[in-house]
This record gives structure tokens, sequence and C-alpha cells, in this order.
């Protein structure tokens, strides 16, 4: 039953011209997986397709057709003017992540959506090129509604993105945006949310991954180079990506990170991608017929304690979940059986390699962008952030849950800081998010040992470090210093004080209070 609708969930995954798409929908249904102009959509639908196992999906609203799981596409400079129509039994929001837009816009969850209202969003895409995303972040309820499959991918271009495809000879096939998310499967049926108490402490953790929401995902590419700009969509798992043709290595580059291009390009062998993370890769498949993507196996260095602290949001207690099932109890069922751990080896997606196209052999340029090293600004306040555990309350950010009412702290416009994010040793990994302003890594120091192989850059750093980022992971034990850019766009959207979040975006963490607010003035 499922052949039919994987091939044609495949062809349209962008791997297809559209025209192909839209061919093989029947009238009346929702092409999916369809890229689509962000300035067109005119209502963002957020519903739930399966009242059972409570799966959901956005259909995006161009008047003429409805597109659903749609990949957004976007120009630096272009404006996004929509409304969101909630359609869920649960309250929503939609949060552009990465994307720098104003508090009102930001969809932190400090105004929600109640289910049958609708909202409308409008601004100003300011950031650079790059993979950005969209997902629900209803406080107490991100990580069931995001696993549900309330996430999409906002893709952004600008000239210097343009300039590296046309300096790769990119046949429009071989340009993929993915995002890849696990999930418990039995047969090929995706089960629904239901966290015990303990994936509630330490996350969800799939036995499968969905590419795009297509498991045993593979995408027809042409000969020469391929440009994948991958997420990592799964609610807690962390992927150490690498490339295979049978056993053998394929080697590859990294291009950009969560906020858009290096640099330079670094050539890379595999690449850790924590939840929320995004990279921008090139390979040159010529030669080879099969490639496999996969996570390769690595120490998760989790060493959490016994204690298991009632990390039930009291969100919960109003709405009903999404599907038949109880979440964040002692003992629903869950199907832990098929939970893999993390760490633990996981095929990912294939890339079947066709023809050359036959355009010379082009190299990756040495330049990709005008991104300079992040200016270390001498006497710059540093602010000191702690990752801790605590028998009651779970994992917190400076020692205390989350209050939707308070503002932890407050930061001029424009002011430099530097910020020590320090994990402590009894620990997880924990991937830090700030929204509004992106930020630079300046050092690493006590990294553990499978990411410390990879920090090849100065400071301790990984590759992955060089770019803007949007979100770093801080491994048990180890210090991040980071940069934030706290000047906002000169925009009227951003007049006044402007209210944004610093979380972990392990989604079972977020809900569980390891979160602030703060202000830039
Ligand atoms: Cu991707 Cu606050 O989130
Ligand atoms: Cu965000
Ligand atoms: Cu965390």
């Amino acid at each position: 039953m499922t052949d039919r609708r994987q091939f044609l969930s495949m062809a349209c995954l962008g791997t297809l011209p559209l025209a192909s798409c839209r061919t093989a929908s029947p009238p009346g249904v929702a092409a999916e997986g369809q890229r689509v102009d962000a300035s067109m959509v005119r209502r963002l639908i957020v519903e739930r397709h399966d009242a059972l196992l409570g799966h959901c999906l956005y259909v995006a609203d161009l008047g003429a057709r409805q597109v659903a799981r749609p990949i957004l596409l976007a120009r630096r400079g272009e404006m996004f003017d929509a409304e969101i129509v909630n359609r869920l039994p649960q309250p929503t929001t939609v949060h552009f992540h990465g994307l720098v837009v104003p508090e009102a816009q930001d969809g932190a969850g400090f105004e929600v959506i109640a289910p049958g209202a609708s909202k409308a969003v409008r601004f100003r895409v300011h950031n650079r090129a790059g993979l950005y995303w969209f997902h629900s972040h209803a406080q107490g309820l991100t990580a069931e509604q995001v696993h549900a499959g309330l996430a999409g991918l906002f893709v952004v271009a600008d000239e210097d993105d343009s300039a590296l495809d046309a300096a790769l000879a990119l046949e429009p096939i071989n340009r993929l945006a993915l995002a890849v998310a696990d999930a418990r499967v039995i047969g090929e049926q995706v089960l629904p949310y239901a966290p015990t108490r303990e994936d509630c402490l330490t996350g969800w953790l799939g036995n499968r991954v969905r590419v795009n929401g297509v498991l045993n995902a593979a995408f027809d590419v042409a000969s020469g180079w391929v440009r994948i700009q991958l997420l990592n969509a799964c609610n807690a798992r962390a992927l150490l990506l690498a490339l295979r043709d049978g056993d053998q290595a394929v080697p590859f580059h990294l291009l950009g990170t969560d906020g858009g291009l290096l640099a330079a390009p670094i050539d890379i062998d595999r690449v850790f991608i924590h939840p929320a993370e995004r990279v921008d890769l090139a390979i040159n498949v010529a030669g080879h017929r099969l490639i496999s993507a996969i996570s390769q196996p690595f120490d998760p260095r989790v060493q959490t304690q016994a204690a298991m602290p009632d990390m039930r949001h009291p969100v919960r207690d109003r709405y009903p979940p999404l599907a038949a099932v109880e979440v964040c109890k002692p003992d629903t069922g869950g199907a832990t059986s098929v939970r893999l751990p993390d760490g633990a080896p996981l095929p990912l997606f294939w890339l079947r390699v066709g023809a050359l196209a036959g355009r010379g052999r082009p190299r990756i340029p040495d330049r990709l962008s005008s991104l300079a090293e992040p200016a270390s600004v001498p006497g710059s306040p540093v602010r000191r952030v702690r990752l801790d555990f605590a028998d009651d309350k779970g994992f917190l950010i400076d020692g205390a849950p989350y209050r939707i009412d308070e503002i932890a702290f407050r930061v001029e416009r424009g002011a430099r800081e530097v910020w020590e994010i320090k994990n402590s040793p009894i620990s997880m990994p924990h991937p830090m998010h700030l929204h509004g302003p992106g930020f630079r890594v300046l050092r690493r120091q006590g990294t553990f040992g499978p990411a410390r192989a990879l920090a090849t850059a100065t400071q301790g750093r990984l590759p992955t470090d060089l770019g803007i980022k949007d979100t770093v992971a801080v491994w048990p034990n180890e210090t991040v210093w980071i940069a934030p850019d706290f000047s906002l766009p000169q925009d009227p959207g951003f007049a006044g004080a402007q209210r944004y979040l610093f979380h972990c975006h392990n989604l079972e963490h977020e809900d569980g209070m390891m979160m602030r607010n703060f202000a830039i003035l």
C-alpha cells in the first residue's frame, strides 16, 4: 500500500522538477513536499490528519492550490505575510527558527493560537542565505507537535548562494533540502508520541529515520556535484553524519552552518549535527552509483542520575494529546522496545547517482562568502550560564526552571557580550539555542572524545563552529564561549524591547523548562 504513496512523495521532495509533482497529484488532493515561494503563501494551515496516531502537517494555501508539507523558499529581503490557521485540538504557534524576526512574529509561545483560531504573521527575511525552519513552539506541547509533523524547511537564497550553485554547475535535482527526524516505527507504521517519564528526562528517541517525512528516503541525482542542506529535526537524537559507498567512506565538504555559508569550504569525512543544527554540504558523486548517508556510532555521553523527576508540563492537564495515548506518565507504553539509544548507528538516506549531466568538472570555489572571523572585543562583559540537573526538576539553566513571566536578563541593543556556557560533568549534551540574534562560537574547552577528535579549528573549535550559529551543542563538562550579535535589523518591526528565548533544543528538555527569557532593549 505504501509503495505508490512513497514513490509519489519521494518524487516531490524537490528531487524532480515541480511539473512532475503536479501531474502526480490527482486533482483536489494537496501535493506534498513541493517547494513553494514563501511570498506566495496566503495561509499556513496547521492540521491533524490522523486522530489515532496523532500525525499532523502544515498545508500552504496559495489561493489557487494547496501544498501539504511545503518547503518554503525566499530570497533575502522578501516578505512573508500569511495567516496561520490552527485546526488542532491544542494551542499552537509557528516559530521561524534562525530567522531574525520581531518578538511579535517569533512564535515563541508567549501568545498561542487557540484551537480554531488564527493569527496574521508578517515579517521581512533579513537573514543571509541558508537553511532555516519553522516549527511549533507552544510551550509544553512543542515536543509532541514537532514530532507529530509540525516542522518544515525555510530555504533562504541570496547572491553568494546563487554564485555557489553556478560555480558548481549544480543541476536542479542535485540541490537538496532535507529534514532528518527519528521516529519509533514498527513495520512501516510510525507510532504516536507517547514518551515515558524516562523519555521526558533524556529525550524521545526513535529507531528509524524519516527524511522530509518519508522512511527509506532515496534521491536520484545526476553525476557531478550535489549540494545538501540538512537539518537535524529529531526531538533529541544527535547525528554523526558520514557517507559511504559500500564500506568505503566518501569524503565531502562543509560549505555552511545554521546561518549560511562559511568563508571557505572545509574538507571533512564526518560531522556532528545536534538537534536543530543545520549543515550545508557539497559532495562530488562522480564515479559512484549509490551513496548511503548514515549516522556513525558514537558515545553519546549520557550520564544522568537515576532520579526520574516528574517533568509533565502543566499545560498537559488542559489539553488532550494529539494521539490516543498518555504523555510523560510513569508507565505509558511508548514502544520503548524499539527505542534505539543515542549514538547508535542509523541509516539516514540514499543518493542514487545517474549519468553525468556533462558540463566540465567544476571545482569548489575557494571563497564562499565574505564572513569574517568573529572579532574578539577585549573587555566584553562575560555572562556565565550554567547547565545543571536537579533531582526533582530535571535539567535546568542556572538552577531555575523556566517561568514565562520572568525576564532572566536584559541587554542593550548592539551590546557586545561573551557568553560562557558550562555544562555539568554529570549531564548529557545539550543543544543550546538562541532566538533572535545569531552568534559566533569563540572557543571550546573540555570537549568530550568523539567531538574533540573533530576539533580541527583554532580555540578547540569544530569546523561547524566557524559559521554563524543559532544552536550549539555543549557536551558534559564542556565550556563553550559564544558571542551573540545583539544588533537587530533596522526595521520598524523591531521598535521597543524584544523578548527572546534561550533554551535547550532537546525538545523534551525545552518542554521540561530548560529555557529562559531575555530581552534586547
Ligand atoms: Cu527551534 Cu525555540 O526553537
Ligand atoms: Cu528558534
Ligand atoms: Cu538539554
